[in-house]
C-alpha cells in the first residue's frame, strides 16, 4: 500500500484537537527530540522519557541538551503549550499513550554489528506498561529483522500492541525542516491498520508520500539509503583524489557530472570523508550483517577503505605542508562538528584529522561555533583567529560557512607558517592567495 502525501508543498497545518493522540517518545537526543517536538507541532500530547537526569533536568529548565537549529522553539512551544512531559521513568512515559516511539542508540558493537541491547532491555523494561492496542514504532536503525523479533519476544507476544518499523532519515543541522517536510515516510508493517494509525492519525498533517511496506523492507531502506550515500561520498573522493594526480579540477568535473539528471548534484562535494553518528556505524552493521548471510558485500568494503584512505591523504597534505614532519608542528584547526549546523562530533572527520594529528606529534588549536572536545595535544580556543596563533598549517575540517567571512590578511598575520589545507574545499581559493597564503584544497589538480 502506498498513498501520496498532500502535493502542494505547503508547511503542513496543525492537527486539529480532533485528532489529537497521546504519544510517548523514548531517548530525547537528537532523534527522540526532534520526534517530540515535531509531534507536538502536529499538536499531539507528547511524553517523552529519558533516563539522562541532567538531560532531563536541561529540558525542564528549558535548555537544549543538543544543539538543532528550530528545535528549542518547538520544545518551548510544547512547553508551554502543556503539551510535553519529561519522564524519568519509561514505564511512567508510555502511561496511557496509544503510540510509543523508540528512538535509542543502536551503537556499533563486536565486528560493526548493531549492539541493540540498550532497545531491547528498554522494551522489555516497558513492555508490561504499553496499554492494550497500543502501537510499538522503532525509530532507532536496527538490524533487518528487528521488528519481527521484538513482536516475538514473550513480553510483547501475546499483547495486543503492534510492532511497527518507522526508520529515521533526518539530517543533524536541518532535521527539524526534515521532520516537517519529508521526502517519504517508510512504515513497516504487516498490519495495516497500525500502518494507518501512523500513515494518517500520527503523521496526517505532514507533506510526502506514505511507503508502507514489510518491516524487514522498510529496516533495509535505512541501510540501503546509508550505504549509497556513503558509496556516494567515496566515489567522489575517489574521483577527487584521481583529478589531483592527472590535473584536472574536481569542484569542475563533479560539477559537470552533477548536471546529469540521472546523477543530480547531492552528495558531490569532496572533502575528508563521510563521518557523523549514522553513516560510519550503518556501513559497518551493513557490512557485518552480509558477513553473516554469507554475501561478501565487496564494494561497500571498498567504499570504508576509500574513506579511511582519504583521513590519511589529509593528514599527508599537512604533514607536507609543514615541512615534511607533524612532529612539533602546531596545526590551527577550523572546526570539530562532523558537519557544519550541528554540535555532534560522534565520529567527526574533523575529530578524527585531530586525533590523528596529535598521535603524529603535532599540537593542535581548534576552535568551532558549536561542538566541544577535549583531547591530549589538542586545545580549544574562543575563535578562528586564536586557532590561527602561531599554527604551522591551518586547516580547515567543517563547513562553517561563517570561517568564509574571517580576513585571510589576519589569518596570514596571525599564522607562524603560511599553508591553508582546506579539507572542506570551503574558502575561495583566490582570496586566500592574494593574501599571501597557500591554498590546498581536495581536487586541485597540480598540472
Ligand atoms: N542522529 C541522527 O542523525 C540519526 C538519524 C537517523 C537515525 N538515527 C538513529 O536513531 C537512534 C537514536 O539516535 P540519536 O542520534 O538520537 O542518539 P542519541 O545518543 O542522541 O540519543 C539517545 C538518547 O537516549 C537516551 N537513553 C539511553 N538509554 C535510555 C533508556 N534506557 N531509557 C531512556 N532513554 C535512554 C540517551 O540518554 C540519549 O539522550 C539510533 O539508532 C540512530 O542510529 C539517528
Amino acid at each position: 500500500m502506498s498513498r501520496p502525501g498532500p502535493d502542494d508543498g505547503e508547511a503542513p497545518a496543525r492537527a486539529s484537537s480532533s485528532h489529537r493522540m497521546r504519544i510517548a517518545v523514548i531517548g530525547a537526543g537528537y532523534v527522540g527530540l526532534v520526534q517530540a517536538g515535531g509531534l507536538v507541532r502536529l499538536g499531539h500530547e507528547v511524553r517523552l522519557g529519558e533516563r539522562d537526569e541532567a538531560r532531563l533536568d536541561a529540558l525542564r529548565a528549558g535548555r537544549m541538551p543538543v544543539y538543532e537549529p528550530g528545535l528549542a522553539a518547538l520544545i518551548s512551544e510544547g512547553r508551554a503549550a502543556g503539551r510535553l512531559s519529561f519522564h524519568a521513568s519509561n514505564r511512567e512515559a508510555v502511561s496511557g499513550t496509544s503510540v510509543v516511539f523508540i528512538a535509542l542508540p543502536t551503537p556499533s558493537g563486536e565486528g560493526g554489528a548493531v549492539d541493540t541491547s540498550i532497545l531491547d532491555r528498554a522494551i522489555a523494561d516497558v513492555a508490561a506498561s504499553l496499554p492494550a492496542g497500543s502501537v510499538l514504532v522503532i525509530k532507532s536503525t536496527v538490524p533487518v529483522g528487528t521488528a519481527r523479533r521484538i513482536s516475538q519476544i514473550p513480553a510483547i507476544e501475546g499483547r495486543d500492541v503492534r510492532v511497527v518499523s518507522n526508520p529515521e532519515f533526518l539530517r543533524e543541522g536541518s532535521a527539524v525542516e526534515d521532520f516537517l517536510n519529508p521526502d517519504r515516510v517508510v512504515i513497516g508493517s504487516t498490519d495495516l491498520q497500525a500502518a494507518e494509525l501512523l500513515a494518517s492519525g500520527v503523521y496526517g498533517d505532514l507533506p510526502g508520500e506514505r511507503l508502507v511496506v514489510d518491516p524487514a523492507s522498510s529496516e533495509m531502506i535505512k541501510y540501503a539509503a546509508n550505504a549509497y550515500l556513503a558509496t556516494r561520498v567515496s566515489f567522489v573522493n575517489s574521483i577527487a583524489n584521481l583529478c589531483e594526480e592527472v590535473g584536472a579540477d574536481a569542484a569542475t568535473v563533479l560539477g559537470g557530472m552533477g548536471r546529469d539528471h540521472r546523477i543530480g548534484s547531492h552528495y558531490l562535494a569532496p572533502g575528508p570523508g563521510y563521518g557523523g553518528s549514522c553513516l560510519p556505524k550503518d556501513t559497518r552493521a551493513l557490512r557485518a550483517m552480509a558477513e553473516r548471510h554469507g554475501y561478501d558485500f565487496r564494494l561497500l568494503r571498498a567504499v570504508m577503505e576509500v574513506n579511511d584512505e582519504q583521513r590519511r591523504r589529509i593528514v599527508a597534505k599537512v604533514a607536507s605542508a609543514a615541512g615534511g614532519t607533524l612532529s612539533g608542528a602546531t596545526v590551527g584547526l577550523w572546526g570539530l562538528a562532523f558537519k557544519a549546523g550541528t554540535d555532534d562530533v560522534r565520529e567527526s572527520p574533523a575529530a578524527d584529522l585531530a586525533g590523528r594529528l596529535t598521535a603524529a606529534g603535532a599540537s593542535v588549536r581548534a576552535y568551532d561555533p558549536r561542538a566541544v572536545l577535549s583531547m591530549p595535544g589538542m586545545e580549544m580556543v574562543p575563535d578562528p583567529l586564536a586557532a590561527a596563533d602561531g599554527a604551522d598549517v591551518l586547516l580547515v575540517a567543517t563547513e562553517w560557512r561563517r570561517f568564509r567571512q574571517v580576513d585571510p590578511v589576519e589569518v596570514k598575520e596571525a599564522m607562524r607558517g603560511s599553508v591553508v589545507v582546506d579539507a572542506r574545499n570551503l574558502l575561495d581559493a583566490e582570496v586566500v592567495r592574494a593574501a599571501g597564503l597557500s591554498y590546498r584544497g581536495v581536487g586541485t589538480g597540480r598540472a
